[in-house]
């Protein structure tokens, strides 16, 4: 067992009651990759953000070397030589790449002009294979330019200890394969990487030892080449296991009828976004059906068409063999369709409702007593919540908790950044239309 380089001991650290990380503890070694894996809410970004300077923790002790770290402030963390790579990234879009890194080691006075800047960009682009160019303006770059810019920015302020937070959810397959050969070569400089994901193939390609967080707790901490897939899957997911319902669907005698249709759809382009030209699809009942690509290549638009907010021009769509073309969102949504996007607290919740309002935004005029703004019958609401939680399987922040609060938001994982201000006293009959705030109703098995 090598000697721990970085220590965390019995971290603990609680938002508004939800504990995010309880007595967490972890040592890392130097110069290791070492995955964080766990599902969304496990707690891996809490824990690094703690280790960052961002959060305090209520309780627990971090040493480096063997020595006490006060990290009271991310200045304190990159005093030590920690530096973090934000799911979101924090670089300001109408800078250049050097103006940015500049502004990123101000306080350390290393630097003074253009050149010598741009002179360190480019040396240790050389170097790790993190090529970008210093003049390029930050808005205009690519996500995984802007992350290049990012990883040159902490590696030129000092950074012995690289953490990147899901670094790989907005790149590309080619862009993913080229970060890892920089985090590769990030450790054979004797650069110690700390990996958060949730995705198990990403932890086979890099990491040296994964830690495991489930419900704020580390479940243990494993080799990679003494794991399994199975054994991985198993610490993340728990008793849940791997062979949960919802996935064992598809295995049934051969479907007759598809579930869904699509035949020769177009769909124009709009205000900068993509079209569909001749979408073609058949998705049968039970399947789970990918569809791959680049972002910004029509994904989101077919999903839009399929939940009938996107105006079709031409071709036709079927569910269950009947023509649902011309069919409104409230009336797809009524036979079960449901949509989760990629942004939640953009278009899928109302951030100023709770979770449990979220949960029955569609199906609110249920819960409405005669006369609706007497209010909603909130026994009933959760018992229908209860129920929705018991089949799908999985916990829930807490129920009164708002929308806004919760991770997995606009801001990726971070806590939102944006202040909603306070919720003003009203309740749900006044709530948007439904159509304005998709809260999937639950899992539904529609066919
Ligand atoms: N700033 C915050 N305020 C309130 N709750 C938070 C905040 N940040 C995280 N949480 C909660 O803490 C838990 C762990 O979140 P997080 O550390 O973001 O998980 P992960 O990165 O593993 O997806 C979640 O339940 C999340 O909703
Ligand atoms: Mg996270």
């Amino acid at each position: 067992m090598e000697k721990p380089y970085l220590r965390l001991e019995g971290i603990t650290k609680t938002f508004s009651g939800v504990a995010a990380n309880s007595g967490v503890s972890l040592s890392i070694s130097k110069g290791e990759v070492h995955a964080l894996l766990g599902e969304n809410g496990a707690g891996k970004s809490t824990l690094m953000k703690i280790l960052y300077g961002f959060y305090q923790p209520d309780s627990g002790r971090i040493s480096i070397d063997g020595a006490a770290a006060e990290i009271s402030s991310p200045d304190d963390a990159r005093k030590l030589g920690i530096g973090m790579v934000f799911q979101k990234f924090m670089l300001i879009p109408a800078f250049t790449v050097w103006e940015n890194i500049l502004l990123g080691l101000k306080e350390r006075g290393i630097f003074l002009d253009r050149a010598a800047v741009a002179e360190k960009i480019r040396e240790v682009g050389e170097r790790y294979g993190l090529w970008v160019d210093p003049d390029a303006r930050v808005g205009r770059l690519s996500i995984g330019e802007q992350q290049r810019t990012e990883i040159v920015r902490l590696l030129l302020g000092g950074a012995k200890i690289v953490i990147l937070d899901e670094p790989t959810s907005a790149l590309a397959p080619p862009e993913v394969e080229g970060l890892f050969g920089v985090i590769r070569k990030l450790k054979q400089d004797g650069q110690t990487i700390l990996f958060i994901t949730h995705k198990l193939k990403e932890v086979k390609a890099v990491a040296d030892r994964i830690t495991v967080l489930r419900r704020g707790m580390v479940v243990g901490t494993v080799r990679k080449e003494t794991t399994t897939d199975n054994e991985l899957v198993q610490m993340m997911l728990g008793d849940r296991g791997v062979a949960s319902d919802v996935f064992s669907r598809t295995n049934g005698s051969s479907p007759k009828v598809p579930c869904l249709e699509l035949r020769e759809i177009d769909v124009a382009a709009v205000e900068g976004r993509p079209g569909l030209k001749g979408a073609s699809l058949t998705i049968e009942p039970g399947e789970i059906f990918g569809i791959a690509g680049v972002a910004g290549n029509g994904q989101v638009e077919l999903g839009e068409v399929i939940l009938g907010f996107r105006p079709v021009q031409s071709g036709r769509m079927f569910f269950q063999e009947i023509d649902i073309t011309g069919w409104s969102t409230r009336k797809r949504m009524e036979e079960g369709f449901s949509y989760i996007p990629e942004d939640p607290l953009l278009m899928g919740v109302a951030p100023r409702l709770t979770v449990q309002e979220n949960m029955i935004l569609n199906d609110r005029s249920k819960y409405l007593r005669w006369g609706g703004p007497l209010g909603i019958k909130q026994s009933a609401v959760r018992q229908k919540v209860q129920e929705q939680i018991d089949a799908v399987g999985f916990s829930l922040p807490q129920l009164d908790r708002l929308a806004s609060g919760l991770s997995g938001g606009i801001f990726r994982g971070s806590s939102s950044p944006v202040s909603w201000p306070a919720r003003p006293n009203w309740s749900l009959p006044f709530a948007p239309p439904a159509e304005w705030t998709l809260a999937p109703p639950g899992l539904r098995t529609i066919c």
